[in-house]
């Protein structure tokens, strides 16, 4: 079998740096893979007009993953989307179907502090946002017009077959967890919910083992700031689950800690096809100056093991060091509170060390 191939898409702001560190940590455990580095999103905008460029789309088509850092840019405000980075993306998504966004919440011990709520109420959180990502609000018609006055339309659709497959992808998950699974919709005002929910309850049948509880979008926003640890698995729409995924990420104590897997049909014949990325975004404000956590990136490479490689033990050794490096001490600044913060190249060596000290194939 070929050596596994990994398209780095490291992008814009802070992609570069947290992506570096994730591929230092990757190849420590995976020096068997071919890393190909792929140019996306601002940078080929603005040179040839192609937020992904087609030898970039070539490469993802032939790797088993996607190891992805951001796009974005404040330049491109005001456009619309298929003249922005972010489009890049997207296409990616629905390209690949990759419809199942997998977003792990989890608080790490010693950073229970870093939160913005109080400690007992975060300490051992464990839920996982499973977010639909090629559906929804996103992928339908977007319209903006400027006369007889300015307005705009943004097109909100599903059907059954999309609800379908992540209620069962929701279920699956928490199947294997703590058997509980949040579905949550807006059945009190969309159409889009009231075809969720019956799905969900549809589907709910093949999966007794597993309790399943509707709340509504703004009700879930406010438990999981007020009791998050009553979640297992959180399955919603793709614009829900993206707002309440940086709600739940704020409960780690920073955006930077929140990793993502992105999967769907496809497989290769190392495992899941999928795209990893940290929930992030560019972060422009600390962009370039080497201090972003490189947590969630490399949290997304452990992620990419487990699903694209099928390399469980290398995921569960790259998540033990960096549960390793939190133990330490080592804090990058937007965790570190009143310590001393280490740099993103530093906290990258950090894991790279607790691996070395980590025993082979526990
Ligand atoms: C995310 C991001 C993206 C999204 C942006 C960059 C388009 O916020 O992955 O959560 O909205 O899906
Ligand atoms: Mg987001």
């Amino acid at each position: 079998m070929p050596a596994p191939l990994i398209a780095v898409l490291p992008g814009d702001g802070i992609g570069p740096e947290v992506v570096r560190a994730a591929v230092d940590v990757l190849r420590t455990v995976r020096p068997d893979c071919e890393y190909v580095p792929c140019e996306v999103g601002a940078g080929p905008l603005l040179a040839s007009g192609k937020a992904l460029p087609e030898e970039t789309r070539a490469i993802c088509e032939r790797a088993s993953a996607i190891l992805f850092g951001a796009v974005g840019g404040l330049q491109f405000d005001g456009k619309p989307l298929e003249e922005r980075p972010e489009w890049a993306l997207l296409s990616m998504r629905r390209e690949f179907e990759l419809y199942a966004n997998v977003r792990p919440v989890q608080v790490f011990p010693g950073l229970e502090h870093a939160s913005s709520l109080k400690p007992d109420l975060v300490a051992g959180l464990d839920l996982i946002v499973l977010r639909e990502l090629t559906g929804g609000v996103y992928y339908g018609q977007h319209r903006y017009e400027r006369a007889p006055k300015r307005h705009a339309f943004d097109e909100l659709k599903y059907d059954e077959d999309e609800v379908r497959r992540i209620a069962r992808f929701g279920f699956e998950l928490a199947a294997n967890r703590r058997k509980k699974l949040t579905s949550v919709d807006k059945l009190n005002v969309i159409a889009t919910s009231r075809l969720w929910r019956e799905i969900v309850d549809e589907v709910a049948g093949e999966f007794p083992d597993v309790s399943v509880e509707h709340i509504l979008v703004d009700a879930a926003a406010m438990h999981l700031v007020r009791e998050p640890k009553r979640f297992d698995v959180i399955v919603t729409e793709n614009m829900f689950g993206d707002i309440l995924s940086d709600e739940a990420a704020m409960l780690t104590g920073s955006l930077g800690n929140l990793p993502s897997a992105s999967i769907g049909t496809k497989t290769t014949p190392h495992g899941k096809f999928g795209l990893y990325e940290p929930i992030s975004g560019t972060a422009p404000d600390i962009a370039g100056k080497g201090i972003a956590n490189p947590t969630a990136a490399i949290l997304s490479a452990a992620l990419l093991c487990r699903y694209s490689l099928s390399d469980s033990e290398s995921a569960a050794r790259i998540e033990r060091a960096v549960a390793h490096a939190f133990e330490d001490g080592v804090r990058t600044a937007d965790i570190a509170g009143t310590g001393r913060p280490v740099s993103t190249a530093e906290f990258a060596a950090a894991v790279r060390a607790s691996l070395g000290e980590a025993p082979i194939g526990v």
